[in-house]
């Protein structure tokens, strides 16, 4: 089966349980200045399990384009991508755990659909703690699948005293919140316990991770294919206390990638046919066999990962280049990083960009932004990539000199960084291979001091985080849709939102139009935009079908497909656009808006900053 064709079969099913299907949302998060990425499925859907009414329905299915930057250093094993695409099925506060569950199993095991040998599935729920009890009413609704199978669903516990393995009949196996409870025991924002599903590929146990085996044990024999959420929590303070939310939710969770390997019998994701076309690229290009040798092998997969990751970010609806600050570092360090093993391997010559043509090639025939934004892709993959040639024979001269000691230094890091474009990794990599030391937590305090933002690979902060629309960052969302309306008004029709990105202090908003901006034209949208704060306006959010809202004259990103069903807001007689909001109730909770700067960000497109104060 293909990515393609359990893609489609995935969203077909859920269609018959009455699902209406939900394009991808883009991999760069709105309106939420917590994240770099969209790294689940749930999060573009933060506003609805929260509880605002979705425009198609309470039972939602997509296929999401999620990014996971944690995971970088695994790329390379056989499960983990920086790139995955998430299927999921979603309910707002419409069914829960019966259904969830059946109609999981079904999924999975039914003939009709993948048809998986129940006998290889194997299950973990929530072992309960002060927060919520044992999660039984799932153990119980998961052996009654079972039991339909003819199999015998036994539960069993891990970190007892007597733990139970999967090769004793145990099936069914209770963790506690470190493994069963989404996403992370103390993050702040929505969550709630989880059910596990995994699959056993008959691996013999390796009794290095462990004396016995079960679902979590990392040995290799399980994976886990799908998660379902009981997404019925806030939690509005890391560590805090949970509220429960006004519905009960389900979010769930199918790696496709990996989804798809279980069912092509494959041992890795890499062997999945749409990656073998990039495998036989890059071994055509470093006359080396994939598989020949594991060094080799290691490097082929991170290059074919990589160029699939910066393909889809700077292809993204909300496309980034590569630069040195957010999203546009992570880009960097993905070509980069695959620039490096590709020398490895031996090519010598910019390759990079042909591979970003095949994967526009796999997976274009879907996501045709790959396709409208083809030129974009290449050249920036070029360039980055001639850059790094261009400055890394430089920067290789220095290291070597720094390296004199042994010791690269905190601040010697850092001038690789910026001067040279060297990504912290490389130069870890570089340090290690030469048996020194370096000094990464002083390296990192010497990024924060030069970063605008620090909200970059620094941290780890891109790690998870969920959406947290505070109110400033709601007040400031508005803010951006009064701004769009009057810059409208002052420039003209022809100014188009090109991005969005919102922080606590200050919203940023890119448009476009083709010449700076004069004061007077400053000065007078402020005031627009003020004495629409003024007037109090009252915000109002509607439904209906995209024809309807372009026809009503609605401005904003149009995503969606024909015949989709989207939110509107209005703010008074002043602004009418298509958006998922969270937005104020009335405009006066802005209170004073000023224009901090504006600058210009490419030919034809202008960037304002903007804060209330
Ligand atoms: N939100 C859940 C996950 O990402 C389904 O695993």
């Amino acid at each position: 089966m293909t990515l393609a064709e359990l893609r489609q079969t995935f969203l077909e099913f859920f269609k018959t349980k009455g699902h209406a299907v939900i394009p991808s949302a883009s991999l760069v998060p709105e309106n939420d200045p917590t994240v770099l990425f969209t790294m689940a499925g749930m999060l573009p859907l933060t506003p609805y399990l929260k509880g605002q009414a979705h425009p198609m329905g309470a039972r939602l299915v997509d296929s999401q384009k999620c990014i996971r930057t944690g995971d970088i250093e695994e790329v390379g094993d056989n499960r983990h991508l920086t790139f995955f695409e998430m299927l999921g099925n979603w309910s707002l506060g419409d069914y829960f755990k019966p259904e969830s569950i059946s109609w999981s199993y079904e999924f999975l095991t039914s003939k009709q659909w993948l048809g998986l040998d129940p006998e290889r599935i194997y299950i973990s729920v929530f072992a309960g703690d002060q927060d919520a009890p044992r999660d039984d009413e799932s153990i119980e609704i998961w052996q009654a699948q079972f039991e339909m199978s003819g199999i015998a669903a036994e539960l069993g516990t891990v970190g007892k005293d007597e733990p139970s393995s999967a090769t004793s009949g145990a099936r069914i196996f209770a963790y506690p919140k470190s493994k069963n409870w989404w996403p992370d025991p103390k993050m702040k924002g929505l969550c709630g316990p989880d059910t596990e599903i995994f699959y056993d590929t008959g691996k013999a146990h390796d009794p290095a991770f462990g004396e016995i085996c079960h679902p979590d044990c990392d040995c290799g024999r399980f994976v886990e294919i799908w998660n379902n959420v009981f997404m019925q929590f806030l939690r509005e303070e890391e560590g805090g206390p949970l509220k429960p939310l006004p519905s009960r939710n389900v979010d769930t969770g199918m790696g496709l990638e990996r989804t798809a390997a279980v069912l092509n019998g494959v041992p890795t994701v890499f062997d999945l046919p749409e990656f073998k076309t990039l495998i036989s690229a890059i071994e055509l290009k470093s006359g080396k066999k994939y598989g020949a040798d594991e060094e080799s092998t290691r490097s082929m997969r991170i290059i074919a990962d990589h160029t699939r990751a910066a393909t889809f970010i700077i292809g993204d609806q909300r496309g980034v280049l590569p630069s040195n600050v957010g999203q546009g570092y992570i880009v960097r360090r993905l070509i980069r990083r695959a620039v490096r093993e590709g020398r490895r391997l031996g090519i010598t010559e910019p390759f990079l960009w042909q591979l970003a043509e095949v994967v526009i090639g796999e997976f274009g025939g879907h996501y045709t932004e790959l396709e409208t934004n083809r030129n974009r892709i290449v050249e920036a993959v070029k360039q980055e990539e001639e850059k790094f040639d261009k400055t890394i024979e430089k920067g290789l001269k220095e290291f070597e000199r720094m390296m004199d000691d042994h010791v690269i230094s905190g601040e010697e890091a850092f001038i690789l960084f910026s001067t040279y474009g060297f990504p912290l990794e490389l130069t870890e990599e570089l340090v290690g291979e030469r048996g020194g030391n370096l000094d990464v937590a002083a390296f990192k305090r010497e990024f924060e001091k030069h970063q605008e933002l620090s909200r970059t690979a620094s941290a780890g902060a891109f790690k998870g985080g969920l959406a947290d629309h505070s109110v400033e960052t709601t007040r400031l969302h508005t803010a951006t849709h009064l701004l769009h309306q009057a810059l409208r008004q002052v420039l003209g029709d022809h100014v188009q939102q090109k991005g969005s990105n919102i922080t606590v202090e200050r919203l940023r908003f890119d448009f476009t139009h083709p010449q700076k901006m004069t004061p007077e034209e400053i000065q007078r949208v402020e005031e627009i935009v003020n004495d629409a704060i003024k007037r109090d306006l009252t915000v109002k959010r509607e439904e209906m079908p995209v024809e309807e809202a372009k026809k009503s004259g609605a401005i904003g990103l149009f995503e969606h497909k024909y015949g989709d069903k989207v939110s509107v807001y209005t703010v008074g007689d002043f602004s009418k656009e298509i958006c998922g909001g969270p937005h104020v109730e009335h405009t006066g909770e802005l209170g004073s808006f000023k224009i901090q700067k504006e600058e210009a960000v490419s030919a034809g497109v202008r960037r304002i900053k903007a804060a209330l104060v």
